[in-house]
């Protein structure tokens, strides 16, 4: 089965083409433009994916030596995401689907990053315990099968990578933080300040980062009112990283644990995190689980995800329905309702 997908939920443009679960490319377009302005602006990354869209799809089908017509479906990411960013990716596809007949399989975003572990490790077994950890979300799920899994926990305010941005632009780093506070991190004392782990000790799988963004900026106003000196960052960024990453940690062995898996993933652009992919993979070790961790192209936002489970889709599912473009794309979070 050769599928083309499209992904374009925020401000990455990707497209991806599978061959019979093998990924043959994963271009990603990323929008660094936004730097400047210390996070995403939703009209100009509309109109980015509207002018890069053409080149990446184009890219991704030469780069995988395919045609268009040997395609047996279409795949794009209809939610959650920035509405006219989700726009651009989904309607290039429909204008593919009538122009070349070829269905359209509409995919959940954070779905995508649920399974993209399996794209890592073919052989990865169910039922497994997935982290979706990224700048729009932070949720543990329970998964059984690839129709089949239920939300453990999610976070009550921030996520967590919007936590590593926020708290980075109080530091004074340019936006998107997070990448940077983890290379700081690497040389710096994490005990030296003892940041809230909000929820860590409550008997749930929930999150909560927006008090320990709130400590950080007292903490700051108090301490350093005219600016962070530069060789407190490394301590400053190395104990605020443990703070995020602590929560994350605990809650999904937690969450491991009570439901009695043999394997962890995690996904998403926080599992990018150096310190986070080390400290799980070594507790987990020590309770007998596997830590899958996706490379880096596959945690951040990627059409790779979505190609691979639109596969999975097209071949369990009645290939007939995706001929129906009247899906529409949403900027709201999960179907909860869809999930069993
Ligand atoms: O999944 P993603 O590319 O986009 C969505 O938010 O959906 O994730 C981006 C987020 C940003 O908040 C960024 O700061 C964070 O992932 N991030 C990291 C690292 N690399 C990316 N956070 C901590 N450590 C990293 N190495
Ligand atoms: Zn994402």
């Amino acid at each position: 089965m050769i599928i083309l997908a499209i992904e374009s939920s925020c401000d990455e443009t990707s497209a991806s083409v599978i061959v019979d679960s093998q990924i043959k490319s994963n271009i990603i377009s990323s929008q660094y433009f936004h730097q400047k302005f210390g996070g995403v602006i939703p009209e100009l990354a509309s109109r980015a994916h509207l002018s890069n869209i053409h080149f990446v799809v184009k890219e991704a089908l030469r780069e995988s030596k395919r045609e268009i017509e040997e395609l047996d479906g279409l795949a794009v990411t209809s939610e959650p995401g920035l509405l006219g960013s989700l726009a651009v990716g989904a309607n290039f596809a429909k204008g593919l689907s009538i122009r070349y007949g070829k269905p359209v399989v509409p995919i959940n975003h954070i779905e995508g990053h649920i399974f993209s572990g399996c794209l890592q490790e073919q052989s990865l077994e169910f039922p497994f315990v997935t982290l979706v950890v990224s700048g729009g979300h932070t949720s543990i799920f329970f998964v059984k099968s690839y129709n089949d899994y239920q939300v453990l926990g999610s976070t009550r305010d921030d996520a967590a990578g919007e936590a590593f941005d926020k708290i980075g632009t109080m530091l004074g780093l340019s936006y998107p933080a997070g990448p940077l506070i983890d290379k700081l991190s690497k040389t710096g004392n994490s005990k030296r300040f003892d940041f809230p782990r909000a929820m860590i000790n409550k008997p749930n799988y929930d999150f909560s980062f927006s008090g320990l963004k709130t400590s950080v900026r007292y903490f700051l106003h108090k301490n350093y009112p005219e600016g962070v000196p530069e060789d407190l960052l490394p301590d400053l960024c190395s104990s605020v990283q443990q703070a995020i990453i602590d929560a994350l940690i605990q809650k999904t062995l937690r969450a491991a644990i009570d439901f009695n898996v043999k394997s962890i993933v995690i996904g998403g652009g926080v599992s990018a995190n150096s310190a986070l992919r080390e400290q799980l993979s070594e507790k987990a070790k020590r309770n007998n689980i596997a830590v899958t961790v996706p490379e880096l192209s596959y945690c951040m936002d990627n059409a790779a995800m979505i190609a691979y489970l639109a596969e999975k889709k097209l071949s369990f599912l009645n290939k007939k329905q995706f001929f129906n473009l009247k899906f529409r794309v949403s900027p709201k979070g999960f179907r909860a309702k869809n999930v069993s």
